[in-house]
């Protein structure tokens, strides 16, 4: 296998990697389970978490990933770091990279930051963690892994991805790695959500989500990005939204009484996904959440080049 330097988007992984990635994270997914929440993997590396956007779960689940594996985890976030003193971000990048950490993790509001620094950090590793409307790799391995509980390959599936998929780099990452990996994605939003090239994927394009949920093995809810929008009038009202791309009950049920449902989170009950949906059975969105972390382990184990976790 290629080995795997820095992670910054679907588009850099073959195949074989994101097998590779998958099915690590899946062997670390019994070490969040158990009491003692801990392995040598990663004993003397250091991780820093450099965060200019709000995150909940993929932030802590970057530091939890660390922590279990004995990393040093760092965290930094956009208030606290330097840049708010006018430091430049190469500056603040070449900063932290002067002080040897193995792996600096970035979430940032533009589109390829994460490459541009690669160049300024030396040997340090760098992991997206989501740049602007561009790649989100950890979110869809995370998703990877937690169909793989219930499926036994990705060949052949159909994902139904619906909402803002102008502005999500969730669907972004998604739409290139249906490619690598072989699952046919549905793609569901008003025409003023949808990237004008999205046919270019090679994905089927749906104006009426009723007409796309039939054989939908997963359908996938995406929040509406409105911290990305530059305009107010991509949505008539969200009223209307939740009536014609919400997922309630109703329209899981016309897609067929197995299919799972999917949401990155933050979710926005009441908009994109009714609560009863959410908290249905067939909602994964809660193990996606926890696959998080096994996945951020083996990414960092990736990196660190160490995938040997026993005791
Ligand atoms: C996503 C993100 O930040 O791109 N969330 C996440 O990482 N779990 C999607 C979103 O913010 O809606």
């Amino acid at each position: 296998m290629r080995p795997i330097h820095h992670l910054f988007g679907i588009a850099d992984l073959d195949h074989e990697q994101i097998e590779y990635l998958v099915n690590l994270g899946h062997s670390f997914i019994d070490i969040n389970r158990r009491s003692l929440k801990k392995a040598p993997t990663l004993r003397g590396k250091t991780v820093i978490n450099l965060f200019f956007e709000n995150s909940t779960r993929t932030r802590t689940s970057f530091e939890l990933a660390g922590k279990r594996l004995s990393a040093d985890v760092i965290n930094i976030s956009a208030s606290t770091s330097a840049t708010k003193k006018g430091e430049s971000l190469i500056d603040t990048g070449m900063t932290l990279a002067a002080m040897q950490p193995h792996v600096l993790v970035i979430r940032h509001s533009v589109s390829g930051t994460c490459q541009l620094l690669a160049d300024y950090l030396g040997d340090t590793s760098i992991v997206n963690a989501g740049d602007g409307a561009h790649e989100h790799p950890t979110q869809i391995l995370t998703d990877l892994l937690t169909l793989k509980q219930t499926w036994n390959s990705m060949e052949g599936k159909v994902i139904t991805l619906v909402g803002d998929i102008t502005h999500s780099r969730v669907a972004r990452s998604h739409l290139l790695a249906a490619k690598i990996m072989g699952y046919k994605l549905r793609v569901v939003a008003p025409k003023t959500l949808l990237p004008a090239e999205i046919e270019r994927y090679g994905c089927e394009v749906y104006n009426d989500f009723d007409a796309a949920l039939p054989g939908s093995d997963a359908v996938y809810m995406l929040r509406m990005q409105t911290e990305r929008m530059t305009d107010n009038c991509s949505i008539p009202s969200i009223r209307e939204y939740h009536e014609a791309y919400g997922l309630n009950r109703k329209r899981l049920n016309r897609a067929g009484s197995d299919t799972l449902v999917l949401h990155p989170g933050p979710m926005n009950r009441g908009v994109e996904i009714a609560s009863d949906v959410a908290d249905s059975v067939n909602s994964h969105i809660l193990s996606q959440v926890e696959h998080g972390v096994a996945v951020r382990m083996a990414v960092l184990a990736a990196l660190c080049g160490g995938d040997d976790h026993d005791e």
